[in-house]
């Protein structure tokens, strides 16, 4: 485990700042935050791979969604970057996935705004953030489950094409009476937690291999002979669902961030491609405080296909209910989710486009001409991932304060044999724009369930959290 900065705070900006320690200057807080991360480095050697973290915590495991980061790991940079910062407020991140990041500042009391293009990341996000109505769902166990346990119909509720391919037909039929059950709750907030548990049980029980991100359908032998009953599992993971929320309500509990069940900051989640826009209260500039987020490492269909991996959960659940701009074109095609993401539309830069690009870091431009010469079949894909990336930071630096500092947790992955550094072409880009690299911590990944492998890419056992902060006034 190594933890570098650039050469922005070498030692003799070190003893500068040591000067000026009385002044606060943003960059003395910047010492005091690579100095503190080197310090708990030191104290414990496993603080960023975190072996023995409990899963349970954090409400993490509702839903299985693919490269959840983990929660306390990025809870201790938090930690240390708000009490050397305790006037931040605002945190954001523009690629929320299961929210995990978000759930980890909520301990701190940061009004937290997230943004996601795949529905199902939204439906998560809110249950994971409450509000916690633990009680009125455990009261209500029992009638919900009476509910489905009685309703003898055979009628099935999701409609889309080749669902009898994905699903049984014993296994609809059962999926469809815990939809039914679960339209009956008048409350929003407990319909939603209801929703996330039967994702998961969509995810289980279908035709569906679980050992890939992508859909591919087991084989017709082994989906004869698998068994499962969607109600009998969505019982159980129910149950375990609602001692994980408790768990996570005690916790917000004792550290003073609930009212009435409630989450006492802001919470706001949009469906939003980040490299459009990212959402701001009245459009305002220099909104967020504080940026801590882990985005894809290459285009959904070569690496993780968060998309093909939402699309049969996201059939059985009313989108109405994730949120106002949910709608069913997002299942137009399988692969709908992930042609919106980051890269997912292949297309030829022009010169200029990719000149300017060039001109933002070389390290992408030294990987572009390799990957001409050795896979040029595969550049285009990646150059438009990369593309995307950077109009993602274009839009970063358009909402975030000056010297508010940004938290990215990024791998780097090989196309064709060939290491594609993102890590240091995400590190230009932000220099490019103006940001400072504070510090990088690099950690091992361990048990996060990743596509190491398939037709055209593999991803890195280890990946880097960098620490930047946004120059200027
Ligand atoms: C690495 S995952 C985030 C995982 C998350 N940190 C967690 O712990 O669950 C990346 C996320 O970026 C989202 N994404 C990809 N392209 C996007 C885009 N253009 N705009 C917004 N989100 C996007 C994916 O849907 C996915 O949820």
């Amino acid at each position: 485990m190594t933890i570098t900065g650039n050469s922005y705070i070498s030692r003799a900006n070190v003893n500068l700042s040591l000067k000026a320690q009385n002044k606060r200057t943003p960059e003395y807080v910047d010492v005091l935050i690579k100095r503190r991360i080197e310090r708990l480095t030191s104290e414990n050697s496993t603080v960023w791979t975190s072996p023995d973290r409990n899963r349970r915590e954090y409400a993490h495991r509702f839903f299985q969604y693919p490269a959840m980061m983990v929660p306390i790991v990025q809870k201790n940079v938090i930690d240390i970057i708000k009490q050397i910062n305790p006037t931040i407020q605002k945190v954001i991140d523009p690629f929320m996935g299961s929210a995990t990041s978000l759930v980890a500042c909520m301990q701190n009391g940061l009004n937290c705004y997230g943004q996601d293009i795949n529905p199902l990341s939204l439906l998560i996000g809110k249950t994971r953030t409450g509000p916690y109505y633990v009680k009125a769902i455990r009261e209500k166990y029992k009638e919900l489950i009476s509910d489905i346990e009685n309703d003898k119909s055979r009628v099935i509720e999701a409609k889309f094409k080749s669902r009898n391919k994905w699903f049984k037909n014993n296994v609809s039929i059962e999926l469809s009476r815990i939809v039914r059950a679960i339209r009956q709750e008048p409350r929003l907030a407990i319909r939603r937690f209801y929703w996330v548990n039967l994702a998961e049980i969509v995810r289980i029980t279908s035709n569906d291999r679980t050992s890939t991100f992508k859909m591919h359908a087991r084989a017709l032998d082994e989906i004869e002979k698998r068994n499962l009953s969607p109600i009998v599992e969505f019982k159980t993971h129910l149950l375990q669902s609602i001692e994980d929320l408790e768990l996570y309500r005690q916790l917000l509990l004792k550290s003073n961030q609930l009212s009435k069940g409630s989450y006492k900051g802001e919470i706001q989640f949009s469906l939003q491609d980040s490299s459009k826009k990212i959402i701001t209260r009245n459009n305002s500039n220099n909104f967020y405080d504080l940026l801590v987020t882990s985005p894809p490492y290459g285009d959904n269909k070569t690496t993780v296909t968060y998309g093909q991996y939402s699309y049969l959960p996201l059939q059985w659940i009313d989108l109405c209910d994730i949120d106002i701009k949910a709608n069913n074109d997002s299942l137009r095609t399988t692969s709908e989710i992930d042609s919106r993401s980051l890269g997912g539309k292949v297309k030829k830069l022009n010169f200029d486009e990719l000149n300017s690009l060039y001109n933002k870091s070389q390290s992408f431009k030294d990987v572009h001409e390799k990957l001409k010469s050795i896979v040029p079949d595969k550049a285009d894909k990646v150059v438009v991932f990369l593309k995307d990336l950077f109009q993602v930071v274009e839009k970063v630096f358009e909402v975030m304060k000056p010297n508010s500092y940004q938290v990215w947790t990024i791998g780097n992955r090989t196309v064709g044999g060939i290491e594609i550094p993102n890590n240091e072409i995400l590190k230009d880009f932000i220099l490019s724009k103006g940001g400072i690299l504070v510090t990088k911590i690099e950690r091992e990944i361990i048990n996060k369930r990743m596509a190491k492998k398939n037709n055209s890419s593999v991803l890195m056992t280890t990946e880097d959290i960098l620490i930047f902060r946004k120059g200027g006034k």
